[in-house]
């Protein structure tokens, strides 16, 4: 079939669609979004640098992307307290939602713990996560401060770190996890 004959061209739509580029023609308004002269639609606006720092969150495995500032186990253990704890569970055993605190059994024994501290392979990622989701309803208010201070209390209640250590971000990226090698590692090309 040639293009002469595609129904398209012949069918009713064809003739809708003819009749509203010549309404646009015959009020000489360019089109939106594409400029006078230009074929190339104009659309959306360039972000700023600081637009770009308010979405640029991701934190790398080995610490890459961390803020500055700090906190500890203590200071953490109040804010689970306020913000978490009515749905992760007093002392982070689980309610509602997973329990982030479980025993330290490894992936490969009878009855798996699959809770942060003894499955999820790098520290640095807990900070991401609390970072971009936490609390729920009113994700990215808490501060770094605050985050570094969870991550340190859910890192003492999973017995990995001592309940003096500040996090930071050089300590947070020092800390091994004791599932660190228990994944197949993927590099993207
Ligand atoms: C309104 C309920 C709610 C509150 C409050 C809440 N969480 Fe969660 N959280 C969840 C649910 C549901 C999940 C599992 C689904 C998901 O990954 O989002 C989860 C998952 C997590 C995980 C990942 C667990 C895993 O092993 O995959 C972490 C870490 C976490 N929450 C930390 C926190 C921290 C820290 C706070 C407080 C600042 C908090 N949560 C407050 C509901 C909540």
């Amino acid at each position: 079939m040639s293009m002469r004959d595609t129904p398209m061209r012949s069918g009713p739509l064809a003739g809708l669609a003819l009749a509203v580029f010549a309404t646009s023609l015959s009020a000489a308004e360019p089109l939106p979004g594409i400029q006078p002269g230009s074929q190339a639609p104009t659309l959306g606006t360039p972000m700023s640098a600081d637009d770009i720092t308010s979405w640029n969150l991701t934190i790398f495995p080995d610490g890459r992307g961390l803020p500055p500032g700090q906190g500890t186990p203590e200071q953490g253990r109040s804010l689970f307290v306020t913000y978490c704890e009515r749905c992760h569970g007093v002392d982070g055993r689980g309610a509602t939602a997973d329990e982030l605190v479980g025993p330290p059994t490894p992936p490969t024994d009878a009855d798996p713990n699959k809770s942060i501290g003894s499955y999820w392979p790098y520290a640095t990622t807990i900070f991401d996560f609390i970072r971009r989701n936490k609390p729920p309803e009113n994700s990215g208010s808490l501060s770094n401060d605050e985050i570094y201070s969870l991550t340190a209390y859910l890192l003492v209640a999973n017995q990995i770190i001592g309940e003096q250590d500040v996090m930071n971000a050089k300590t947070l990226a020092q800390v091994k996890m004791p599932n660190r090698d228990g994944f197949i590692r993927i590099d993207a090309p």
